[in-house]
């Protein structure tokens, strides 16, 4: 009887070394930054790589996912293009920016739990405090990579629609602007 033997792709291999490197000398305490690590350097966290943190660590894997479910900066799911997050700190949430999550939403299409547009490129995330909140409400828009970052400053549903504008413009541009930070702030 003929054995299949299935190798794995380049993209298993690399991750392999990625994850190696990433976990070395990492213990239980570390998991944490491991995971932000990983998400770092993929945009999220893969299936597979929870996998090879648990093996590499000698973690088990329900507790792995369960701290890779528990806090909300961890993604499970490849984020679109460009990702907009709206701080629920507690001054942004008083000043309306649970209201501007849900018209985010309705902007973008997203129906229920989908928090990625079918094009992929927005996907929307609640997020912790900035550290800007006399800005609030604050919306922040950074690429999958992390390296492009800006924040909005008053935001409503205005705002919304001229950062969706600006960002799909940038995306059919493929525009990037890596390392840039910008505060934006729309004065009422
Ligand atoms: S509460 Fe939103 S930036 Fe601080």
């Amino acid at each position: 009887m003929q054995k299949t033997i299935v190798l794995p792709t380049q993209r298993e291999l690399q991750m392999q070394q990625d994850i190696e490197a990433i976990t070395a000398n990492a213990t239980r305490k570390d998991l944490i930054q491991v995971l932000q690590a990983v998400q770092e350097k993929y945009g999220y966290l893969p299936q597979e790589s929870l996998r090879l943190i648990s093996k590499n660590m000698g973690v088990s894997r329900s507790e792995v996912y369960g701290v890779a479910t528990f806090y909300h900066q961890f993604r499970l799911d490849p984020p679109g293009q460009y990702v907009i997050q709206v701080c629920m700190g507690t001054g942004c949430h008083a000043k309306g920016n649970a209201d501007n999550y849900e018209h985010l939403k309705v902007l973008l299409g997203l129906k229920g739990d989908q928090t990625v547009t079918q094009d992929k490129v927005f996907s929307i995330e609640a997020a912790r405090c900035f550290g800007c909140c006399s800005l609030a409400p604050v919306v922040a828009v950074t690429d999958s990579t992390g390296e492009y970052r800006r924040v909005y400053g008053s935001v409503d549903q205005k705002v919304l629609k001229k950062i969706i504008a600006e960002h799909r413009e940038k995306a059919q541009n493929q525009e990037s602007e890596p390392q840039r930070e910008t505060i934006v702030c729309q004065r009422k």
